[in-house]
């Protein structure tokens, strides 16, 4: 990979794919995560006199111009993290978009209206690349979160012009290199999360490449009642037992170790602070639900954390939203946190209910890297090639 390090940006319009799909309520950011650890790259690029032009989808508009799906209110939410203005362009493409950028001086910064408002965005529309590609001199790809997608932002427009990857990008793959790439073992991979059915893939990776794979959510129920546990009224899937033992015994073969959990948190409703107690997992009672794992399973996975040199996290382990189904995700991410700084623990977690369940911890700042991405972190997680990656390597 080169980097911008190998740019030379000085009076250069740059092209900048960020990721400012933040999650918005009534209007307002209620998490600027993605936002800040964008601001460096934007930051370096106007400071080496680069013209930065960035670009964006927001939410899901179908190539429609939806108003509620503007990218207007991050002007000044961008301006903020920059402490420097930011000009607007009311279209990523055409006219507008041009007009917009030929007004720019070295070191300044535009941004441009979501690029799904057009239709040509998603299906990587060779037309509305070389509309992108227009705008710019050289591309610079900043958004790993949206790498999975082949659009024409992240992917077509990087055959048009000189591509590198931003700062963010740079980060995410080291990090994610650290994990699964080339890491140090032992790893242990910790997955929660309801379902095994949306996380097949990424188990099938994992039991190939980690030590340990230790299982909890929901999707642990499934496991366990697989193997012939009475899960009392809790949630699982019962048509995937067949592919969790097959799970299991493709583990086996491959020397990864399944945990998973030996006691567990039982309520009769999901509800907060209903009674609850905990069992072991062939005591789970017919009219109640797990909800969490229990402290026994907690210090089994702590042991094994202790044991290791690496962690790669998705996925909590019990109802994390709603105390006290909280107290084995918060215990297991302190211990993380604990391991991180005092015995060197590379710890790498993603996935959307991963960062909630960390920040929540108020581990998020103690662990080696947390990726700011959703989907495209599991599909690295699968294994799988990320097109604007690809893209950037071939470039
Ligand atoms: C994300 O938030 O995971 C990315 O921005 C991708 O969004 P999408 O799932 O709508 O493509």
């Amino acid at each position: 990979f080169r980097n911008i390090d190998a740019m030379d940006a000085q009076g250069k319009r740059v092209l900048l794919r960020a990721d400012l799909n933040v999650p918005v309520r009534d209007g307002v950011i209620t998490d600027r995560t993605r936002i800040e650890r964008l601001a460096p790259t934007i930051r370096e690029l106007a400071e080496k006199g680069a013209r930065v032009i960035i670009c964006s989808h927001f939410d899901r508009p179908k190539g429609k111009r939806v108003p509620e799906m503007s990218l207007q209110p991050m002007v000044e939410a961008l301006s903020a993290a920059l402490d420097r203005p930011v000009a607007w362009a009311e279209d990523c493409i055409g006219p507008q978009a041009e007009a917009a950028v030929a007004a720019l001086a070295d070191g300044e910064v535009l941004l441009l209206e979501n690029t799904r408002f057009h239709a040509g965005e998603e299906k990587n529309d060779p037309a509305m690349a070389a509309a992108l590609a227009k705008l710019a001199d050289v591309y610079v790809n900043d958004a790993f979160s949206a790498a999975h997608r082949a659009h024409a932002s992240t992917e077509g427009v990087a055959h048009l012009l000189p591509a590198y990857p931003g700062r963010l990008m740079e980060a995410e793959l080291k990090a994610l290199d650290a994990a699964l790439g080339n890491p140090a073992r032992p790893v242990v991979a910790i997955v929660g999360g309801a379902k095994i059915s949306t996380k097949l893939e990424l188990l099938g990776n994992l039991t190939r490449r980690v030590n340990v794979l230790v299982i909890g959510g929901a999707m642990a129920n499934t496991f366990l009642a697989a193997q012939g546990h009475p899960m009392g009224r809790s949630l699982q899937e019962a048509e995937m037992h067949d592919t969790a033992r097959t799970i299991m015994a493709e583990a086996q073969a491959a020397n990864c170790e399944i945990l998973l959990p030996v006691d567990l948190v039982v309520a009769s409703e999901f509800a907060a602070q209903a009674p609850h107690r905990t069992v072991a997992v062939d005591r789970v009672p017919q009219d109640m639900m797990a909800l969490d794992v229990g402290p026994d399973t907690v210090e089994l996975v702590e042991k094994r954390l202790r044991q290791a040199s690496t962690l790669v996290w998705n996925g909590p382990f019990g109802a994390f939203e709603i105390p006290p189904f909280d107290t084995a995700t918060v215990a297991v991410a302190q211990s993380v946190a604990g391991l991180t700084s005092s015995a060197g623990l590379k710890s790498i977690a993603g996935g959307g209910d991963t960062v909630s369940a960390l920040r929540h911890a108020g581990v998020m700042e103690r662990l080696t890297y947390v990726s700011s991405a959703g989907g495209a972190f599991l599909e690295w997680l699968e294994g799988k090639t990320l097109p604007g990656v690809k893209v950037l390597e071939t470039a």
